[in-house]
């Protein structure tokens, strides 16, 4: 069993939060474990409750469509999100929850250990860009530690406001080339370290 499968086993008997009682599944994420991709959207909702599943319902429609925009799959990147069991009527998660799901997204990033995070929607920009606002820096990038954050409005922002469809759409595009940057940086040679610096020492 992989450590991300047992992980998941974890996350299923979870009851740090009131809401985990109502759920039909918990929704831990899914995806190649050694995505070079991770993408971070909200809370499941009604279908991805249904299945244990992230994004397939409407939101994951347009996702998969902005995916294959990039000739990428779902099992070549990792789905999850910040909460993983849905909030009753889909309502927005609490900070409560949001704290105590963090650990598991800790440890999902940390398995994966992806190259780039997209965060989809202002709750998961607030984790990784604080005191950001998502209409100014959606579209941008960050890199801090090795990894490269890239922050997106949420799929479903463009079902609800058709204008901003076009707007996702170009961003999305934005990815790859971040992406082969991200990668191209990682391999070039770290800096000699001070012991191996001694060895050339006379
Ligand atoms: N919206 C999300 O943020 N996540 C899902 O998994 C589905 C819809």
């Amino acid at each position: 069993m992989s450590a991300l499968s047992k992980l998941y086993s974890e996350i299923a008997q979870c009851h740090r939060c009131e809401i985990a009682r109502f759920r039909t599944h918990a929704v831990p994420g899914e995806g190649a474990e050694n995505a070079e991709v991770l993408f971070i959207g909200e809370a499941p909702g009604y279908h991805e409750d249904r299945l244990g599943r992230p994004f397939v319902g409407p939101a994951g429609q347009f996702l998969d469509h902005l995916l294959t925009s990039i000739d990428l799959r779902r099992d070549q990147v990792y789905i999850a999100n910040v909460i993983k069991c849905r909030p009753p009527g889909n309502r927005d998660p609490l900070p409560a929850e949001i704290a105590n799901c963090h650990t598991w997204l800790d440890k999902q990033i940390e398995l994966i250990s992806p190259k780039m995070i997209v965060t989809l929607g202002r709750y998961s920009m607030a984790m990784f860009f604080p005191g950001k606002s998502i209409s100014k820096i959606h579209g941008t990038a960050q890199k801090r530690d090795g990894i490269t954050y890239f922050a997106m409005y949420h799929p479903a922002a463009a079902l609800h406001q058709q204008s901003l469809r076009s707007e996702i759409e170009a961003d999305m595009k934005k990815i790859p080339p971040l992406l082969t940057a991200a990668k191209a940086e990682a391999r070039v040679e770290p800096a000699p370290q001070p012991e191996q610096l001694r060895m050339f020492e006379v």
